[in-house]
Parts: C-alpha cells; sequence; structure tokens
C-alpha cells in the first residue's frame, strides 16, 4: 500500500531533490500537497520554486503556500547557501502554475480531518512553523498522524551556528510544540545528512541522464557554494527524509528524548539528544544517525531516471 504523505518545504536546493525523489516515487508515496514555508528564502520565493519543481516533474500535486514568518523570531534566511532564488544552479523558468487556495495550515489541516486514523506520515523539510501552528489550532489532527518524518537537528555540531542546524534554529519555538505533540517522529539531523554527499561520479551520472530534471540537479550539486559550510559537497539533507520513506534499511538510529532550546542565545535551535539515556525521559523520536550513502544515491538515480 501506498504511504499517504505531505510535504512541507522551503526549496531550497535539497529540498527541490527532494521533492524530485518524491515525484519519481508515485509507486510507493501517495503525495498529496506541497506546503511551502519561509525559511531558505521568503515564501513567495519558496512557493515559486515549489510549482516549479512541480512543473519540471509535470505533476499536479496540490501547492499551498504557508507561513511567512517564524512563530516567534524574525525570519533568517539562506541565500548564502542556496542562491537568491534558494535554487540557484537550476536554471528553471518562472512558474506558470499558481498556489492552491487556502492556506498551508488550512491544507494540512483539512487533508488530516479528511484521513483516517494513524495515516498521514507528514514530512517537514524546513522549519517547523506550518506543523507547529496546525497542532496547536486543531489538536484534533494529531490521531490522524501516522509519523513525522522531518529534516532538523544535530547529534554533533550545527550548522547555522556551533549550536543548531538551520531549521531548528530558524523556528525553535514551532520546533519544541512539534517534538512535544506526543506523535512518533524521525529525526534526519546533521549527524546523518552530512554523511548523504553525492560523490562527484553519482553528480556526474544523474546530469548524464540527459533529462531536464537530471540537468537541473547536476547545475545545483555542482554549483560553487561561497556560503558553504565545509562539506566535501552539497550535502542531501533533504532527500534523506524520502529516502527513509522508500528505503529505510538503508538508515540505522535510536529512539532518544530530544529537547529543542528555544532561548535567544547562543543555544537557539539546539537540539539536545540524550543519546544515552542518562535523563530517563521517554523518548520523543527516533534520531537517525547514520546511513549507507552510495547505495542510497544508486537507488536515487535510478529513480530520477525515470522523470522527464
Ligand atoms: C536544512 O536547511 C536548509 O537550508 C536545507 O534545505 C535543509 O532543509 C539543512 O540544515
Ligand atoms: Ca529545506
Amino acid at each position: 500500500m501506498r504511504e499517504t504523505i505531505i510535504i512541507d518545504t522551503d526549496p531550497g536546493q535539497d529540498d527541490a531533490v527532494a521533492l524530485l525523489l518524491a515525484f519519481a516515487s508515485r509507486d510507493r508515496l501517495d503525495l498529496r500537497a506541497l506546503t511551502t514555508v519561509a525559511g531558505n528564502v521568503p515564501v513567495a520565493q519558496t512557493t515559486a520554486n515549489a510549482l516549479r519543481i512541480r512543473e519540471l516533474a509535470r505533476a499536479e500535486t496540490p501547492v499551498h503556500r504557508g507561513a511567512e514568518s517564524p512563530l516567534l523570531f524574525p525570519l533568517e534566511t539562506a541565500e548564502f547557501v542556496c542562491g537568491p532564488d534558494g535554487l540557484a544552479g537550476a536554471d528553471l523558468p518562472p512558474p506558470q502554475g499558481e498556489p492552491a487556495p487556502g492556506h498551508a495550515v488550512e491544507a494540512i489541516i483539512a487533508l488530516c480531518r479528511a484521513a483516517p486514523d494513524d495515516s498521514v506520515t507528514l514530512c517537514p523539510l524546513g522549519p517547523l512553523s506550518n506543523l507547529a501552528l496546525a497542532f496547536r489550532l486543531a489538536p484534533d489532527i494529531l490521531p490522524k498522524v501516522k509519523r513525522i518524518v522531518s529534516m532538523g537537528g544535530a547529534l554533533g555540531l550545527g550548522n547555522m551556528t556551533p549550536a543548531a542546524e538551520f531549521n531548528i534554529y530558524v523556528d525553535p519555538h514551532a520546533a519544541a510544540i512539534v517534538y512535544g505533540c506526543g506523535r512518533p517522529i524521525v529525526m534526519m539531523g546533521l549527524g546523518v545528512t552530512h554523511q548523504a554527499l553525492a560523490s562527484h561520479e553519482q553528480v556526474a551520472a544523474i546530469g548524464a541522464l540527459g533529462t531536464a530534471t537530471g540537468k537541473a540537479i547536476h547545475g545545483m550539486l555542482t554549483r560553487p557554494r561561497p556560503g558553504g559550510l565545509g562539506t566535501a559537497g552539497h550535502p542531501m539533507h533533504d532527500p534523506c527524509v524520502i529516502a527513509f520513506l522508500l528505503w529505510p534499511e538503508l538508515f540505522e538510529g535510536r529512539d532518544c528524548f530530544v529537547e529543542v532550546e528555544t532561548s535567544d542565545g547562543s543555544q537557539r535551535g539546539r537540539t539536545t539528544i540524550d543519546w544515552n539515556g542518562r535523563l530517563k525521559r521517554p523518548a520523543n523520536a527516533h534520531v537517525v544517525a547514520g546511513v549507507q550513502a552510495h547505495e542510497l544515491f544508486e537507488r536515487m538515480t535510478q529513480r530520477l531516471a525515470t522523470l522527464a
């Protein structure tokens, strides 16, 4: 049976690859909506980018525009990593289509309410603002949520600050709400996504597909990153979320208690992960820490090859 999913996203180059992998996996994933959030770039641009990627994949999934800012803090963006339009290197035209009517938060609530209990997998790839708003506005949807498979957080060093990963840093209050929601969470943090570096050969193989999709991904993954953070290539953070849905056997992790730091100081957005169970608190997340990266990229390339 296909897994019912909603992807909440702030494209973003690695979001774009994640979306394309999801579009290439319709046999396994029933993607009901893309909901956009401010993150890598402001929400008008993340919405345009979601539409550009949808059009590249020739899909018709509704795109709902969501939160313009974090719950409390002013928005901070990441053009220094993903370029001024968020999809630097993709060389995609502006979108032709429009967002679907209705705010992203309303769409998440409506889709969940219409679903059976324990049946919707939420896949947040950006700051958790939309999910937190949905859970606060409509707590009745929580039983509908099967699990939340989320890119965010860090077992070790952050990438936005020494303490914090970008998605959690941008909206730590939203992250604290989501990590306290009581539904199963899979945390795909930097500890694993920094292992998911596409090799030069694998990026070349994606470009060699010769398709519009292959060219767009190749362009994004070969573009120099002046504001990059010291990794040897583009870490495929967000694709790990979709890959986990498709191939959980490639990942390993541990159930842990995770606490999000919401104070506005040097610890803002830190995910404190009780890896060794010292705090004796019940686990609220499955923290993924390892991935078979080579195999992931082989399988991902096979899937991406099915797109135009
Ligand atoms: C996360 O931050 C964003 O810039 C990426 O799209 C990814 O979701 C990595 O820290
Ligand atoms: Ca993202």
